[in-house]
């Protein structure tokens, strides 16, 4: 724990991407944006949309990654990732980007891209699309040029992209080693900031997900969060509102664990077990701590529906910014490889 804390001191660069799976909600706030708020805070951060990684399972359909482009940036806007702070952008708005990916697929060995867990893993869960393409095999080596490209030393990722950021540092290496003899590395060895997963599962006590239909999206009207927690399952003991139950056999209980008081989460216990509160009852003290953490989103969110230019000034901004940082390295990199034609 001392040695991670240290590790967080030395770092000073971070990139992230996301791509745009549509609407955010509560499990991207709590297990994704949160981490991002905290890292703006003392971190040079480059947080941008993954349009193109969208595309390597969606090329069948583009108009889905084009839209769920500005509904993820407001979302991001909305929770507080600032402009100020943070640069902001769309990675198909900095073609560096590609360009990276195509010098670094020279050097990346099929044997790597193959023995990604990801790889077959996404492939045989997406059965329904057919991903036995070259830009699906080269997804982690894409992913790679994004991080590289800003020569950032650490990755907030969840469990699951482990493998591609040693991936990243794999390549990273070959990189400085094949070219960099004798002179200062380009590229640091990038580490993963994992992040911790969220405890918060979906309505239903599974993994919160869109596909699932368990979701509390960011933005939608407070009645449908209302409505949805109303709803919610909770422990099948309590048939009748005189039969105790077990706070934890019951998704709701989750929820108070990450949003409610010490003081509430007994009230609650001694509540359920005793049958001395309704379902209806724990469910108003959960739903008090959720307003309070949404309704400044929302608002911030139809505020910023109503101001597009706005937003399109800033993801502007942000991709001239990040394009700045991208030509820095692509100068070093082409004089590397020796592309640097002085015409
Ligand atoms: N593969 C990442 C995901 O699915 C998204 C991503 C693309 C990314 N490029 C990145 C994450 C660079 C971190 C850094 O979540
Ligand atoms: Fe779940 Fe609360 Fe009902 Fe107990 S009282 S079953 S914790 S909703």
């Amino acid at each position: 724990m001392a040695k991670q804390q240290q590790d967080s001191q030395n770092i000073k660069r971070i990139v992230s991407g996301m791509r745009s799976s549509g609407k955010l909600h509560l499990g991207h706030y709590k297990g994704v944006l949160q981490n991002w708020l905290t890292l703006q805070e003392d971190k040079e951060c480059f947080f941008f949309a993954a349009d193109w990684h969208g595309l390597t399972t969606e090329y069948a359909n583009p108009s889905v990654v084009k839209e769920g482009i500005w509904d993820m940036l407001m979302d991001w806007l909305a929770v507080g990732i600032d402009p100020e702070k943070s640069t902001i952008f769309i990675q198909s708005q900095v073609p560096e980007h590609a360009e990276l990916h195509l010098l670094l697929s020279f050097m990346t060995p099929l044997s790597w891209l193959e023995r990604v867990p990801t790889y077959k893993d996404q492939i045989a869960q997406l059965r329904e699309k057919d991903l036995g393409t070259y830009g699906f095999l080269g997804y982690p080596l894409l992913q790679s040029a994004d991080i590289m490209m800003y020569r950032a030393d650490a990755v907030p990722v969840g469990e699951d992209q482990v493998p591609h950021i040693e991936l990243t540092r794999e390549i990273g290496r070959r990189f400085n080693h094949l070219y960099r003899q004798g002179i200062p590395p380009l590229f640091p060895d990038c580490q993963a900031l994992l992040m911790p997963t969220s405890k918060l599962p979906g309505l239903d006590g599974r993994k919160m997900s869109k596909s699932y239909g368990n979701a509390i999206t960011l933005c939608e009207p407070w009645k449908d969060t209302e409505k949805k927690v109303k709803t919610m399952p909770t422990d099948p003991a309590r048939v009748r509102r005189e039969d105790a139950g077990t706070p934890e056999l019951c998704p709701v209980w989750d929820f108070h664990k990450v949003y409610s008081t010490e003081e509430e989460r007994n009230e609650v216990r001694e509540g359920c077990t005793t049958a001395g509160i309704g379902c209806l009852d724990c469910k108003s003290i959960l739903l008090k701590h959720l307003k309070d953490e949404l309704e400044p989103i929302r608002e911030r969110r139809e505020d910023l529906a109503k101001r597009p230019d706005d937003v399109k000034d800033i993801v502007r901004a942000g991709n001239e910014k990040a394009r700045r940082e991208a030509r820095k390295t692509m100068d070093k990199v082409r004089k590397s490889v020796k592309l640097d034609y002085k015409l």
